[in-house]
């Protein structure tokens, strides 16, 4: 699209009282990462040179949260110091940015944020689209080679305006500027145009009006809006883009919003799946992370939770009422159903657990059966240990395997058995703790142990 090279500013440097918890909130999570994420994929994907990101409050926190992140999309980080506006933040990251380059930045810049995670690649992309290309309102006059406009701001008319600078445009229907609502005139204030807060600048036009910026206004703040008023005075050439998805533009500035923001991020990543053929039977009562794979024909029954990078084949069933947490892994055609919990498991192709089980730290071959209320016991209060149960193993309901262990191939274990050894391939134990059981001995096992036939539940 473009010859000119592109940066990304994330503005995340204000406080985020409103949300009443201690994390800072780009960190809050959203369907599996933090706020601060989504902002830096929606500016990745964009393929830009640079991406800077503005904070303050809470700094070393995100700093140490997001560092693997920071350093793999190359980020450059700047402290606004007290933060003293949306200009003043791009006064800092502007400046941070010609550093980095050893010069006046000249290529396009995007300004987006860290607490507004739902806005697309492609929205950000029509922004920068307008700096390219001639459009209807093109006014030049100025000077300068007009080839697109200076400047291009997303705007909306159906979110409620509430909070929002207003869109002022003349009589033609010409953009002259944003109001901020606190500044507003009553007449002002019935505007339905509101400005979005996203914006894509040519940077020689951002560097030229950031240092006119003033904070005589009511909040003393220097104003990013204003910068749109400055070149809108000029009389250079400005694009604004109507939104035609507001949720795009759902801002976090406290826990109700959050949540309105996963109910659209939990639809976005379901429809997802359902693209690739995954059936899912009740969307509304099923939780999906992001970065959460699933092959084809697989069903995700209700009241599923699957967090984020859980990984599962095709042909399985998953649910109802399963929860599959980090570094679980269903192979092919494997079954997870009611309250089962999984955790750095993986379930091999083709076997089953069905009801009331944990399974944690375990590898489970192929075929296996894992009867009602199995649990591996991984956790000695202080270490967690591995469990394995190999191809074919059929596990007797109530089986409690006391981890690290091994249960060998084709091996079985009698209902309540407490195995505190391992089983070698093909043998049966029983009991408390779990004890060989003989062939030759009478096909009863003794009093209270349990038989290893019809224990474990395969349906
Ligand atoms: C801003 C816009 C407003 C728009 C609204 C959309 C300005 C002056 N106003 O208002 O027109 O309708 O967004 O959501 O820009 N931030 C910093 N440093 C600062 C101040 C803010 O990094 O000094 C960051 C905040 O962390 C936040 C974002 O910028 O992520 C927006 O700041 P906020 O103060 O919430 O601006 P609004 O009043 O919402
Ligand atoms: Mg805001």
């Amino acid at each position: 699209m473009s010859e000119r090279s592109l940066a990304v500013i994330v503005l995340a440097a204000g406080k985020g009282t409103r949300t009443r918890v201690s994390m800072p909130k780009v960190l809050l999570p959203l369907c599996g990462a933090p706020l601060l994420e989504y902002a830096l994929d929606a500016a990745s994907a964009l393929r830009p040179e640079h991406i800077v990101v503005v904070l303050h409050h809470g700094m070393e926190q995100i700093q140490e949260a997001m560092a693997a992140r920071f350093a793999d999309a190359g980020c450059i980080l700047v402290d606004q110091g007290e933060p003293r506006g949306t200009g003043h933040a791009a006064q800092r990251a502007l400046a941070a940015l010609d550093e980095h380059v050893g010069g006046p930045f000249q290529g396009d810049i995007v300004v987006s944020y860290g607490d507004m995670p739902l806005i697309t690649p492609a929205t950000l992309a029509d922004l920068v689209q307008c700096l390219h290309v001639p459009h209807e309102q093109a006014h030049s006059g100025n000077g300068h080679p007009h080839i697109g406009a200076v400047a291009s701001v997303l705007t909306c008319d159906s979110l409620p305006s509430d909070g929002y600078g207003r869109i002022l445009r003349d009589g033609e229907g010409r953009f002259l500027g944003i109001r901020e609502e606190k500044d507003c005139s009553p007449e002002e204030l019935e505007i339905d145009e509101v400005n979005t807060g996203f914006y894509a600048f040519q940077g020689r036009a951002l560097r030229e009006c950031l240092p006119k910026l003033r904070s005589d206004n009511k909040q003393g703040e220097y104003y990013l809006t204003d910068v749109l008023g400055l070149l809108a005075e000029a009389g250079e050439d400005l694009e604004t883009v109507l939104t035609f998805d507001p949720d795009e533009t759902i801002g976090i500035n406290n826990l109700a919003q959050l949540s309105e923001a996963r109910w659209v991020m939990q639809e976005r990543i379901l429809l997802e799946h359902m693209d690739r053929g995954v059936i899912i039977e009740d969307p509304a009562t099923t939780v999906i992370e992001r970065d959460v794979e699933i092959g084809a024909e697989t069903k995700i029954l209700p009241f599923t939770v699957i967090r984020n990078g859980v990984r599962i084949g095709s042909h399985c069933e998953v649910g109802p009422f399963t929860h599959l947490r980090v570094g679980a892994t269903l192979e092919d055609a494997a079954e997870v159903g009611n309250f089962v919990e999984m955790k750095k498991s993986t379930l091999g192709a083709g076997s089953k657990a069905k009801h009331l089980t944990y399974l944690g730290d375990t590898v489970i071959g192929q075929r296996a059966n894992i009867g009602a209320g199995t649990i591996t016991a991984n956790y000695d209060g202080t270490n967690k240990h591995k469990t394995v149960i190999a191809d074919g193993a059929f596990i007797g309901s109530g089986t409690i395997v006391v981890a690290p262990r091994r249960v060998g191939e084709a091996a079985t274990t009698g209902a309540g058995a407490v195995v505190t050894k391992d089983v070698p391939d093909g043998e049966v134990h029983l009991g408390v703790p779990a004890r060989l059981h003989r062939k030759k001995t009478p096909d009863k096992p003794p009093e209270g142990q349990g038989s290893p036939e019809g224990q474990g539940d395969a349906s």
